[in-house]
Parts: C-alpha cells; structure tokens; sequence
C-alpha cells in the first residue's frame, strides 16, 4: 500500500480540503470532511480490502487537525461498515460482503465480486439477474410504423434542438395522463421529461446533495440509486422495508436526527422486494414529510405493472404541501431503448433540477420523445399492457412452481419483475452464484443491494426476461445445485 500524500489538488474526487497550514482547524463539520476522504479512496479502489489505512498520528500531522477528529471520522467509518479495526495495529478496509463469505480456494471456483452492471454484462442463458422485460414481450414490430409516422408528422424533427425541459406535447399528454390516472394536479410546466429514471435520479443527487449529506434510503434499495448517492458522497441512512412496508417509527426517528437531504424511495413493486407500500402508509410518509420538511424522492417504475389490482396512488398524488418529487420511467414495459421518464415537481424544486438537464445534455432526444408519444397515446399501448400483466403474471407463477420445494422463503409479489427469496443460512449466496453462472444461470445476490448485512441471504430471481420454458428449466437446475450444495455440507 502507497500512502499518498493526504491533499491531492490534481485527484478531484478527494474532498480534504483541509487548511493544513492552521493548527486546529476544527468545525464541527471536519471529521467529515476526513470520513468522506477516506471513503472516496476506498471507493475509486485506492486502497484495496483489508489494506491497512493512514495511522490516526499521521492523518493528524498531515492535516492538522485534532488527532481525536480523525478518530471520530474512522469510528463512524467503522460503524457504518467501511474500515475495520485491529488492535493496536489500526484500520484497515472493511472488504465487500461478498468476499467475505467463502473461500475462493477451496471452491475452486471465482467468486463474484462486482457489481450490477458487471454482473449483467456476464452472458446467461437462463437471465434471472436483469429486471428487464424481454424484447420478445414488447411491441417492436409497431416502432418502425411510428417512426416513420413521426417523419411524416414532423419532417424538420431532425433539423431541431429539443427544449431541456423536453417537448411540449409530449408533456401536455403527460399532464392529462397524470391527471386521469393517478389523480396529479400539475401543469405541463411541473413535468421534466429526462433519460430514463436514471438520469433522473442522477440529476437529484446533483443538485441536492453534498459531501457529507444525510440521505434516506430504503434497506434494500434499488443498488444504482445506491451508488449514485454514495458516489456524490452521502452518507446513506437506511431505514427497513419488508411485507409489512416502512416502520414509520424509525423513519419519523431518522428524520428527526439527520435531517437528511431527501428520502429516496421506490414504494410500488419495490426492487428488489417486490413489496407495494398500503395508501394508509403512503399518507402518513407524506405527512413526516411535511412536518420534518424532508424531501420524498419517490422512485415509481412499475406503475403500470400489477397483476390483479391497480396499487394505491402514488405519494404524489397524497402530498398536498409539496415535499414529494416523482419520478416516473416508462422505460421497462414501453420501450427501454427509448429511454423515456419525467420527474414531477414543484416549481421551488423544478428551477435547479432543470438547470441540471440544461447542462447534463441540453435536452433528451426529440425523435425519442416523438415516438413514444404516438406510441402512448395509441390504443395499442393498453393492449399491450394488458397482455403484458398475463404473460408476467404467468412466468412468476412457473417460477413459484419450481421453487415449491424447497420451503425457501418469499412473499408471492403483486406486481413487477422479481423475486425476492431469502435461502436458509447454511448455504452460502456467493458460492451458488459461482456454481451458478458456470452453469449459465444468472441471478442477484442480495448484498448488491444493501449496506447493511441483512440482505446476505436473499436473492433477487427477475421474471420477465426469461422465456416460460427457461425459467422452469434454469429455476429447476438452480434449486438441484442449492440441494447438492446442502448435501455436501451435511456430509
Ligand atoms: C427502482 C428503479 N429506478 C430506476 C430505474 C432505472 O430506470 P430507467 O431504465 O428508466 O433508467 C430502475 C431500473 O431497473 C429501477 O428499478
């Protein structure tokens, strides 16, 4: 391990910037300032896991402050997960949960040990990792049909910018469409059209939050959210969601102590747990809102995706004092290469979110905006849903099937694209992974999306991309490894 020098002008994606030149330059603020340092180089893999860290004399004589700062900083870095401590030898980086669980070696086999989106780009041929829905469900044989409509609608499309906040028909349809549906009442002028949910959350991270920041986040969470926050250098408070949805109580606590920055939620069809948040908590998260004056950041993909009944109206439609900012993709059961999503909000938060898509990318492509308005506001679009919910509705039920015998644990989803499964502690998530994937099977391991240990044992089983056949196939072959695994272990 090199130990770099601790103020680095060159490296932008340090935070110290400590005067060291004063000799206690203490705000109450500092120890911070040394946590989000240290945690920014743990995460751009400067220091690897189990390196040893800075000794607390040495970060004290490089920055200058107190010695008992920098030791504050390194205990919240401990109890949040990030370093570990050895006696009298010092910290040392906490490595992921993954890696922790078995041993590589005497597997034989390598163990996962990226994240998402790596995960995704490993080929599978049974796809139970990617909540996407697969291209065969959705109507790509009608695009080319719109696409040329768009053209003949619009013939200098291509020879025009499209407006940051995004097209003006397409928001005005949107408007109606919020209105009819969810019962929001909003202008055209409170909609921001962005590029998928994605940038929408990027952009909220943006303008809101700050080294050092509070934010509330469900546990699990959706893990991009996850990353985006930490990247901007939040420290993320977790607060439980399960069948029964939020404990409130810990939420009103949380929101009292850290008067974090916003709470980022996904409270429809959650991913990964599949859990809808009942209309009686729905009304209650808006009304800590209003008296805590905590921004609800509330994340909602799967809207559209239930299986017998419509989930409750979003937070948004509840929220009468405006703390609550909506986000809405249409990406998964649209088209996900169009990309297409919004945020709602009200003008004091729409002002800078706007200046934030001003300058992230002066707009979303107009011919994508096109397009999907024909294409939403087309009668095949609620055909298409419809048949939709059925063919999901029955891939989770062939999924159930296969997984009947093993007694495994899940709550049977009403709505969305995964499984969440807890499995019995003896068998170990990162090993059947590993035996997995050599498999050709692909499937999420529940740490990729928590910070907290209590997601170790569940898997997140994505039913939508997978073909009926090849979730019986690849749901069976997944189970008859879990039981080889657990008759080795009795052995
Ligand atoms: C909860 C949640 N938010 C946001 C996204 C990203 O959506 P988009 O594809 O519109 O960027 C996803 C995609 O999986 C998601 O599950």
């Amino acid at each position: 391990m090199t130990n770099k020098p601790l103020i680095e002008p060159q490296k932008k994606q340090a935070h110290l910037t400590v005067d060291s030149s004063s000799a206690q330059p203490q705000s109450k603020h500092s120890f911070q300032t040394v946590y989000t340092y240290i945690q920014t180089r743990i995460q751009r893999g400067d220091w690897q896991a189990h390196a040893k860290l800075p000794s607390v004399r040495q970060l004290a004589e490089d920055t200058g402050m107190h010695r008992l700062t920098i030791f504050k900083a390194y205990q919240h870095l401990k109890e949040d997960g990030h370093v570990y401590a050895r006696d009298k030898s010092g910290y040392y980086v906490q490595p992921p949960a993954l890696q922790v669980l078995t041993n590589e070696a005497e597997l034989g086999l390598p163990l996962f040990q990226g994240n998402l989106g790596e995960l995704h780009r490993i080929e599978a041929n049974y796809q139970f990792s990617k909540a996407l829905i697969t291209p065969n469900l959705l109507p790509n044989h009608y695009f080319a049909e719109y696409v040329k409509q768009v053209f003949d609608l619009y013939p200098k499309l291509l020879g025009t910018y499209a407006t940051a906040q995004g097209d003006l028909e397409l928001r005005e349809m949107l408007q109606r469409y919020f209105t009819k549906t969810s019962q929001f009442h909003v202008h055209a002028d409170e909609i921001l059209i962005t590029t998928g949910a994605q940038q929408a959350i990027s952009l909220i991270a943006e303008v809101w939050i700050r080294p050092g920041d509070h934010v509330l986040i469900e546990s699990p969470a959706y893990a991009s959210a996850l990353d985006v926050f930490e990247q901007k250098g939040a420290k993320l408070v977790l607060v439980n969601i399960d069948a029964n949805g939020y404990d409130l109580v810990q939420i009103e606590q949380a929101m009292q102590k850290y008067k974090p920055r916003f709470f980022y939620l996904n409270p429809t069809f959650h991913n990964p747990t599949g859990v809808c948040i009942s209309a009686e908590q729905r009304k209650q998260l808006v009304d800590l809102a209003a008296q805590y004056k905590c921004l609800l950041i509330e994340d909602d993909t799967c809207q559209d995706i239930y299986f017998d009944q419509k989930p409750p109206l979003p937070l948004f439609a509840y929220d009468t004092e405006g703390y609550t900012i909506y986000i809405r993709s249409f990406s998964k059961y649209v088209s996900p290469g169009l990309r297409m999503a919004c945020i709602v909000a009200r003008p004091e938060w729409f002002t800078p979110l706007l200046a934030a898509k001003s300058l992230a990318d002066g707009g979303t492509p107009l011919l994508n905006q096109k397009v999907f308005l024909l294409y939403f506001t087309s009668n095949r679009l609620q055909q298409h849903i419809e048949k939709l919910r059925i063919a999901l509705r029955i891939r989770l039920e062939i999924m159930e099937e296969e997984l009947s015998s093993t007694g495994w644990y899940y709550e049977s989803p009403q709505g969305g694209f995964n499984l969440w499964v807890r499995l019995p502690d003896h068998i170990s998530v990162p090993e059947l992974l590993a035996r997995c994937l050599k498999q050709s099977i692909s499937f999420v391991p529940g740490s990729l999306f928590d910070r907290h240990e209590t997601s170790q044992q569940y898997i997140r089983l994505c039913f939508s991309f997978a073909s009926e056949q090849e979730i019986r196939t690849g749901i069976q072959q997944l189970v008859a490894i879990a039981k080889d695994m657990e008759s080795n272990s009795s052995e």
